[in-house]
């Protein structure tokens, strides 16, 4: 494991299709693993990328295939930062309906986001200038100990409510 300070940057581009969701999840899986990472946390960031993804292209990119998704994975000594960038017309995230509330428990959709604030310990949205949403997702990186593999535990963070 390189626990040098320096920063380390993959940056992926894909067709708005669904096809490619397994592969950015299996890459995001890999980054982690690599990464040191626990296990939990491993399967939980390529959840969250994967949840990023498709509403980038679905939502954002309306699945027009000749829009493009990014991600970025920028791999730090300590923590791991996922941007998602899309080049649909962007959303406002104060908007977007409370999972929770008694009205929406029963809705089959309106968990993506939710997942992902509880799978990642920090997630920002931002409209970018260039049109498109950005959404950044940042991980802690908690060393692996003793060759405990599975010893990590799903993390609700405090910012886990949505809207
Ligand atoms: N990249 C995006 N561009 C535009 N709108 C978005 C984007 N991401 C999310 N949204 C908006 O935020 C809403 C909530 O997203 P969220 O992922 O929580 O739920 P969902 O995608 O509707 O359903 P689910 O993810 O549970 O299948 C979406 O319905 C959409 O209106
Ligand atoms: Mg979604």
């Amino acid at each position: 494991m390189n626990t040098s300070p320096s920063r380390r940057e993959i940056r992926v581009q894909i067709e708005s299709r669904f096809e490619f969701l397994d592969l950015v999840q299996q890459m995001a899986e890999d980054v982690c693993r690599v990464s040191g990472f626990h296990r939990n946390s491993t399967l939980n960031v390529g959840l969250a990328v994967r949840e990023a993804v498709v509403n980038a292209i679905k939502h954002g990119n309306r699945q027009e295939a000749g829009k493009r998704v990014e991600v970025i994975f920028r791999l730090g000594s300590r923590k791991l930062v996922v941007v998602v960038r899309d080049q649909g017309v962007g959303f406002d995230p104060e908007n977007v309906r409370n999972p929770l509330a008694a009205s929406n428990i029963f809705r089959a959709n309106g968990r993506g986001i939710f997942f992902m604030k509880n799978f990642v310990d920090d997630v920002v949205f931002q409209r970018l200038n260039r049109g498109g949403m950005e959404v950044r997702m940042e991980k802690k990186i908690e060393k692996r100990r003793r060759g405990r593999h599975g010893a990590g535990t799903a993390r609700a963070s405090e910012g886990g409510e949505v809207g």
